[in-house]
């Protein structure tokens, strides 16, 4: 059994933050920020679960199922809305689930890894999921550090995926994650994201060339039968040097990191709903997804549309 993508939604909170409002916060200016990050302007608010429920309710909506049909939610956040439980556990409960539910952090990489670990729910016998990458990292941002609070904001992007005899859509995966060098990037408990943003930046081009090529290797693929990349929306920079070595042209990737900023595991979902919306992605097309984040985790899933 494989899995096919047959409902999505997205969820951004009201308020809009742009680069004008951070410069009256911090020592910044809209140029710099456009130019080293290629962030305009963010959304900021709301709690995960909140975020979660709308795009989770969008999806289920969309693909038209009884929400007693689904049998699992996996809610990829690196921003939980507490301790104990999983944020998920409200997910189920507001959309009306009777399902299992859980919570995922691999931090930016969370979506991809979520939409793996479906397929394998899906090959012992599950046979819907959702899948959703929800996300409040103002709620862990420093809005005193002028060197992150650029960087992040707050959304999330749901699919749900159903069971199809055969391969389905996923033809090759990879998750990888290097704990060596969790200092890169982390926030304690209670406390603000501290980050090395120049090694962030240096490894993160590696290791999105690096997975990238492990699933396109694993699909039997290679850069060239890729239509439409749907990279972590962490820095224009980031996305433009990775897809630069991968051989991908930059007109390929789906961007929403303008008006969006560093959603984490929300991000890869609102950029591929946006391609969706505006039917950038016809029946066959080979989609790619790649993310890296705090861990430092990476991952990667080559998709045959829709499954
Ligand atoms: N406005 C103006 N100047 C700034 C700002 C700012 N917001 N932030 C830093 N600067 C200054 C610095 O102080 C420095 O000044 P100096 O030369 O006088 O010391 C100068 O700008 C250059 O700073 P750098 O840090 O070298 O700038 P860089 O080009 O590396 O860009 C950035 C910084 C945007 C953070 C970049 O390194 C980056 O995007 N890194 C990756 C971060 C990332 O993707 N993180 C998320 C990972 S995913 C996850 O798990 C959440």
């Amino acid at each position: 059994m494989g899995i096919k993508v047959i409902g999505w939604g997205t969820a951004l909170p009201e308020k809009v933050l742009t680069n004008a409002d951070l410069a009256q916060m911090v020592d910044t200016s809209d140029e710099w920020i456009v130019e080293r990050t290629g962030i305009r302007e963010r959304h900021i608010g709301g709690t995960t679960a909140g975020l979660a429920t709308e795009a989770g309710q969008k999806a289920i909506a969309m693909a038209g199922v009884d929400p007693s049909t689904i049998d699992l939610l996996i809610l990829a956040t690196t921003t939980p809305d507490q301790a104990v439980p999983a944020t998920a556990s409200s997910v189920q409960h507001a959309l009306g689930l009777s399902c299992g539910a859980m919570d995922v952090n691999a931090a930016c990489s969370g979506f991809t890894y979520a939409l793996a670990m479906a397929a394998g729910m899906a090959a012992i016998g599950a046979k819907r999921i959702l899948v959703i990458g929800a996300e409040t990292l103002s709620r862990i941002t420093d809005w005193e550090d002028r060197s992150t609070c650029i960087l992040f904001a707050d959304g999330a992007g749901a699919t749900l995926v159903d069971h199809t005899e055969g391969q389905g859509a996923l033809l090759g995966w990879d998750v990888s994650s290097d704990g060596s060098l969790v200092h890169l990037l982390y926030a304690d408990h209670g406390g603000y994201i501290q980050m090395n943003g120049k090694e962030v930046f240096r490894q993160a081009v590696r290791v999105m060339v690096e997975s990238s090529k492990r699933s396109l290797a694993q699909a039997g693929l290679t850069a060239d039968d890729v239509s439409l990349v749907v990279p972590h929306q962490a820095n224009t920079r980031i996305i433009d040097s990775a897809l630069s070595k991968l051989g991908i042209p930059s007109e390929k990737a789906s961007i929403v990191l303008p008006w969006t900023g560093n959603t984490s595991s929300a991000s890869i979902p609102l950029a591929l709903v946006e391609a969706l919306d505006k039917g950038r992605v016809d029946d066959g097309d080979v989609v790619l997804l790649v993310g890296f984040g705090a861990g430092m985790t990476s991952a990667s899933a080559v998709l045959r549309w829709p499954g």
